[in-house]
């Protein structure tokens, strides 16, 4: 190989540093084996093995028998990728769609590099940029999505819980760390439920008895009135303790006073958390009804009473007026 290998032509004008880098790198390519091509010299058409063009430039004038192949870099928005004996360098034709964006730009080297927008993976069966998935409720993200692969979930481990699609496996409340009664066992769908509220054997029972009223108890009422915290405890509690869709959509139907549907999906903690999320809303009317009694209502009418005992046993002295 001779200096006139690395003496540049260029169709553009290339700024100084990329023929000074170009340079280098040719000089570099002296002592090593450029891949080679064959042609024909055009006057004496004497069959030649000349040194191919490097990456990033094209040929500018094939050798002959006097001079080796003469290379030029290529100019803007073209490349070469690899070794090569093109007369003209290759355009860069890769275009970003609207989900993608531009992950490399052309130079000189290589074509422009798209990936998934963020948010977006690329799905190599359709080719398509797809969305992230959700991590379904009850398990979290093990490794958040890239433009190359979906999110990876995982179920939370035990001890955990995740309640939105998006998260992490967040660890269980220590309600007894926070000076606080479990109220509700956490699970890997929600966090444990902590109270505050002191359920005394003992304690109230005048109150209750005194309430009664035409043979009829009103025990909830007090309770609304003089601790808010045991009514929510209640609540907390009564909700999380149906576990079939069918009788949840039927207390759901009692409380809300409407006719049940035809259809409805059958999701258990959905349903726990739309009538957890409705309690919560009337709990929040200033009216004179009692959410817990409601909701005590309610189950008599849907003849839940594998749950009401459930309840008595936990609060005794409420149910007793029932
Ligand atoms: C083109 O970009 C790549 C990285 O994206 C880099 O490795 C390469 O050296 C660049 N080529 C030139 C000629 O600058
Ligand atoms: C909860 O906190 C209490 C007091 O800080 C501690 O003794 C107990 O081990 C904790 N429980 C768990 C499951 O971490
Ligand atoms: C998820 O759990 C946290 C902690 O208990 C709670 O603050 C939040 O409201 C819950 N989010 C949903 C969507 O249920
Ligand atoms: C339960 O009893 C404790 C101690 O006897 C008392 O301090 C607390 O106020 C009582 N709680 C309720 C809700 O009556």
């Amino acid at each position: 190989m001779t200096d006139a290998f690395c003496k540049q032509k260029s169709c553009g004008k290339p700024p100084t540093w990329v023929v000074f880098s170009l340079l280098v790198f040719c000089n570099t390519l002296l002592s090593s084996s450029a891949p080679t091509y064959e042609w024909q010299d055009p006057i004496t058409k004497e069959r030649l093995v000349c040194q191919q063009c490097p990456p990033g430039t094209c040929v500018a004038q094939y050798c002959t028998k006097d001079k080796p192949t003469q290379c030029q870099p290529c100019p803007s928005l073209y490349y070469t990728q690899y070794w090569n004996y093109l007369d003209n360098c290759l355009y860069c034709n890769n275009i970003c769609s609207g989900l993608e964006e531009e992950a490399l730009p052309c130079n000189a080297t290589h074509d422009r590099v798209c990936q998934c927008k963020p948010g977006y993976y690329f799905d190599p069966s359709s080719e398509f940029c797809l969305p992230h998935s959700a991590c379904p409720l009850g398990s979290g993200v093990a490794q958040p999505g890239t433009p190359h692969e979906d999110t990876k979930c995982a179920a939370c481990p035990p001890g955990t819980f995740s309640n939105s699609s998006t998260g992490l496996c967040q660890p269980h409340t220590n309600c007894s760390a926070h000076g606080l009664k479990l109220n509700v066992p956490g699970n890997p769908f929600h966090d444990s439920l902590c109270t505050a509220c002191q359920l005394n054997q003992t304690d109230g029972t005048q109150e209750w008895l005194e309430e009664a009223s035409g043979g009829q108890l009103q025990p909830v009422r007090l309770l609304t009135e003089e601790s808010p915290e045991c009514e929510l405890a209640f609540i907390d509690f009564a909700v999380y303790q149906i576990n079939s869709p069918k009788k949840l959509w039927a207390l759901k139907h009692a409380l809300e006073q409407e006719a049940a549907p035809k259809e409805g999906h059958n999701n258990q903690l959905m349903l726990q958390a739309e009538i957890y999320a409705y309690l919560t809303r009337i709990r929040n009317i200033p009216t004179q009804v009692s959410v817990a009694k409601e909701l005590l209502l309610a189950f008599q009418r849907t003849q839940q009473n594998r749950v009401k005992s459930r309840l008595s046993s936990k609060f005794r002295k409420w149910m007793r007026a029932l």
